[in-house]
C-alpha cells in the first residue's frame, strides 16, 4: 500500500501562507502572526549561558527541565492564582505541539471537538490529525465565543472543547462570567476543555481569566506558550498544564514524538519566565497604541470593526473582493474564511508592525474601498 491516511485528507496547507505567497516581495505585510520585537535579551542571555556551560547537550526529563516548570508553576500561581504542581506541566515545542497532544490524548476515533469558527487553524487541522471530527461553531457579533451555543453542540460524541482568549483571529477577549459558564460546561457535561492561553498577557480591556479557575474537575488543560508575550516564535516553546492522570496520557504521546522540547529553548524560556518582564508591558503598550491608529483609521474607511480587546488582531467586517483589492494595491491581510466558513465578510488584520507601515496600509486599504464602492 502506498496510499494516504484519511487523517491528513482534509488538512490542507494554511490558507495564510497562500495570501503571502500571492504578495508581492515589498507588500506591507499585516497578515503576520508574530510580535515584530526581538526576543528579551536576559531569554537570549540565559540560552547562550546553557549551551556554553554544555548544559544543552543531553535530552532533558521528558516534561522538562525542573526549574523551568517551577517557574511555570509559578508563573500560574502569579498570574492565574492557579495552582498547578510541577510535574502537571509539560514543557513543549510551541503552543502547537501542546494543542497536538491534547487533542491526540483525549479523543477518539470519529469523536467531535467543538471550536470557534473563526478561530485559529491548528484546531481544525489536528482534530482531524487526531483521528476526531471537527465541529467548528460561530461566534457572537462581538466575535467572542458564546459558551450557549458550546453547551447546544454538545452531543454524546464530543470529546472536546477549544476555547481561546484573546483569540486569533479576533483579538476578543473572554469575560469572566463566559470563563465561568465554559468551566461549568465541562464539568457538567464532563467533556475537555482545552483552553488555548497564548496571548493571556496582551489585553487592554478587561483581564484575562482561565476556565481552569473556576473547574471543580480536571476538565480543563491549559496550553500556553512563550511565543507570543516574549516574542519567541522562533524558539518553538510552549506548554500544557492540567491534571495528574491528563498530563501522563499526554507524556505518553509527547515522548514518542518529541521527547523533550529543545533544551536551549528551554533555558531561554527560564529566562524569559524569571526576568524582568517590563519587554511584556513595552510591547503590549505599543500594540494598544497600534489598534488604535487601525481602528481609527478602519472607522474613517466605513469598515464595521468590533474592537479587539486583546491579541495583535483585527476583525473588520469587508465587502467582497476587498482582500483581493488590498493585496493587488501592495499590503497582505488574511480573507476571514482562512479561520473558517464563518470568517467569511471578515478580514484579519494584524497590527504586529510598526505605525507607518499601518498608515500606509490603511491608505491603500482606503483607496481598495473605493475602488469597490
Ligand atoms: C491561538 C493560537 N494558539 C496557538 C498558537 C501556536 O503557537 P506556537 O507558535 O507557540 O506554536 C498560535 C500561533 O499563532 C495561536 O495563534
Amino acid at each position: 500500500m502506498t496510499g494516504f491516511s484519511d487523517r491528513v485528507e482534509h488538512v490542507s496547507i494554511s490558507g495564510i501562507r497562500k495570501v503571502f505567497e500571492a504578495a508581492g516581495e515589498d507588500a506591507i505585510n499585516l497578515g503576520l502572526g508574530q510580535p515584530d520585537f526581538p526576543t528579551p535579551d536576559h531569554a537570549r542571555e540565559a540560552a547562550l549561558e546553557a549551551i556554553e556551560s554544555g548544559a544543552t547537550d543531553a535530552y532533558t526529563s521528558n516534561k522538562g527541565i525542573s526549574q523551568l516548570r517551577e517557574a511555570i508553576s509559578a508563573k500560574h500561581e502569579r498570574d492565574n492564582d492557579l495552582v498547578v504542581p510541577p510535574e502537571n506541566i509539560i514543557a513543549t515545542a510551541g503552543g502547537s505541539e501542546a494543542l497536538h497532544i491534547a487533542l491526540e490524548a483525549h479523543v477518539g476515533a470519529g469523536e467531535e471537538v467543538i471550536f470557534p469558527d473563526p478561530g485559529f487553524v491548528a484546531y481544525d487541522a489536528l482534530t482531524h490529525i487526531a483521528g476526531g471530527t471537527p465541529k467548528p461553531v460561530p461566534l457572537r457579533e462581538d466575535l467572542t465565543l458564546n459558551p450557549a451555543t458550546v453547551e447546544e453542540n454538545i452531543t454524546d460524541d464530543t470529546a472536546a472543547f477549544v476555547v481561546n482568549s484573546p483569540g486569533n483571529p479576533t483579538g476578543a477577549v473572554s469575560s469572566e462570567e463566559d470563563m465561568r459558564e465554559f468551566a461549568r460546561i465541562a464539568d457538567e457535561h464532563d467533556v475537555l476543555c482545552i483552553s488555548d492561553e497564548v496571548y493571556e498577557h496582551i489585553v487592554f480591556e478587561g483581564e484575562h481569566y482561565s476556565p481552569m479557575q473556576f473547574a471543580e474537575t480536571d476538565n480543563v488543560v491549559v496550553v500556553n506558550a512563550c511565543s507570543k508575550t516574549y516574542s519567541m516564535t522562533g524558539w518553538r516553546l510552549g506548554w500544557v498544564a492540567g491534571s495528574e492522570r491528563r498530563i501522563e496520557r499526554m507524556l505518553r504521546v509527547h515522548q514518542y514524538v518529541q521527547a523533550c522540547a529543545s533544551a536551549p529553548a528551554q533555558f531561554a524560556a527560564l529566562g524569559a519566565l524569571t526576568g524582568p518582564q517590563d519587554p511584556v508591558d513595552e510591547m503590549v503598550a505599543a500594540f494598544e497604541e497600534r489598534r488604535d491608529v487601525l481602528l481609527d483609521g478602519l472607522s474613517d474607511i466605513g469598515l464595521e470593526t468590533p474592537t479587539p480587546q486583546g491579541a495583535f488582531y483585527a476583525m473588520p467586517k469587508v465587502p467582497e473582493g476587498f482582500v483581493d483589492e488590498v493585496l493587488d494595491r501592495g499590503a497582505v491581510i488574511v480573507p476571514g474564511e482562512a479561520f473558517g466558513e464563518h470568517g467569511e465578510g471578515y478580514a484579519r488584520i494584524s497590527y504586529a508592525t510598526n505605525v507607518e507601515e499601518l498608515e500606509a496600509a490603511l491608505e491603500i486599504m482606503g483607496e481598495a474601498a473605493d475602488a469597490i464602492r
